[in-house]
């Protein structure tokens, strides 16, 4: 098959670990008989360098234009400013929403070669394979109004947390769906105790759930959920949230994988490209030194492969080869090892 990807490597390790991607996709396609052509463009704080935004109309254009986006990273302190016009992160809130990719997918699994890598007691850990679903193109992120101002003399600054009963809708449909190719659970998690939006989802999925009888629902309040991550993560299956719990929740998910480094995202919408990236950020400490975990990223990739290219026979040849580097012992920096992140890749793209 032939497929366009636009490359938006982006701010600090972002470019490394993207890298390695191209050179696994690379590699499947030379394997697989495919054609992947890639463009690459700026987006966050490079953009910002070289255009004055963080995402210019064009960049977006191409992206909507191709098969799928994969993304390093964006941020850094050199954007850092809190009165900056611009930051990077714009760039990204305002990629998401201009694909119209409003499910974040963030699988969390443990490799049991990791499990000691991890601050969790091994016994917690056994068994841990869960999936992320963060709605991500409304909520806090993106309700209106936003902004700061001055009022009755002091200065104030509003975020709104907002939510259509359609946006809703479609991330819980997806859940649902998705449950039903895993374990058959859904945990949704909301702050419904306190929240009017939050309400308004729990609603929405008490409903989807009942045309679902094959599919266990449970709701969570969004506290519990965090500390239920920590003392049960084997007992989770499809969390479903709203953008800003999602974004929380998976950094701390990412704990029990052993290192950040390690989880992919897919970002889905209801037609056109999908949106790749690993969970990390752009890791300024130790941007440009070359050692950064490409697993992420690659783990993306095979996401890519999977969700945007249908080609899941591919896809599911990446996760074995990152799964057997592994278990026969290739580890980076961040989870105890002295791989470089060429290594780490070379090591991947030697069991493809
Ligand atoms: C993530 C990141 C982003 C988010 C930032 C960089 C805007 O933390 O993808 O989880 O909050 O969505
Ligand atoms: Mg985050």
């Amino acid at each position: 098959m032939k497929a366009k990807i636009t490359l938006l490597p982006g701010d600090g390790i972002g470019p490394e670990v993207v890298a390695e991607a191209v050179r696994v996709l690379e590699t499947i396609a030379s394997k697989f008989g495919h054609t992947f052509t890639f463009i690459e463009r700026l987006m966050g704080g490079c953009s910002i360098d070289k255009y004055g935004s963080s995402l210019i109309d064009e960049t977006l254009a191409d992206c909507q234009a191709s098969d799928a986006v994969l993304l390093g990273s964006v941020g850094g302190p050199k954007w850092d400013d809190p009165i900056a016009k611009d930051r990077p992160e714009r760039g990204l809130l305002a990629l998401r929403k201009g694909l119209g990719v409003f499910a974040n997918l963030r699988p969390v699994k443990v490799h049991p070669a990791l499990i000691e890598w991890s601050p969790l007691k091994p016994e917690k850990l056994t068994g841990v394979d869960f999936l992320v679903l963060r709605e991500l193109t409304g909520g806090l992120y993106f309700g209106w109004p936003k902004g700061r101002d001055v009022k009755d003399g002091r200065e104030r600054a509003v975020d709104t947390l907002e939510y259509y009963d359609y946006e809703i809708k479609r991330v819980l449909d997806l859940a649902f769906k998705l449950a039903r190719q895993r374990k058959k659970k859904v945990t949704s998690v909301d702050k419904a105790n306190v929240l009017e939006s939050s309400r308004l989802w729990r609603q929405i999925a008490t409903k989807i759930g009942a045309e679902h009888p094959d599919v266990e629902l449970e709701h969570m309040l969004v506290d519990t959920a965090s500390m239920r991550l920590i003392t049960a993560p084997a007992l989770m299956d499809i969390i479903v949230t709203e953008n800003m719990f999602g974004d929380i929740l998976t950094d701390e998910a990412s704990v029990l994988a052993g290192s950040m480094g390690m989880l992919p995202s897919a970002s889905l919408g209801s037609s056109g490209p999908g949106l790749y990236e690993p969970i990390h950020g752009s890791a300024p400490d130790i941007a440009g030194m070359g050692i950064a975990n490409p697993i992420g990223t690659i783990l993306s990739s095979a996401m890519l492969l999977r969700h945007s290219l249908g080609l899941e026979v591919e896809a599911a040849s990446i996760e074995k080869a990152v799964d057997e580097s592994i278990t026969e012992g290739c580890r980076t920096l961040d989870v105890g090892g002295k791989l470089i992140t060429r290594q780490m890749a070379d090591e991947i793209i030697k069991r493809l």
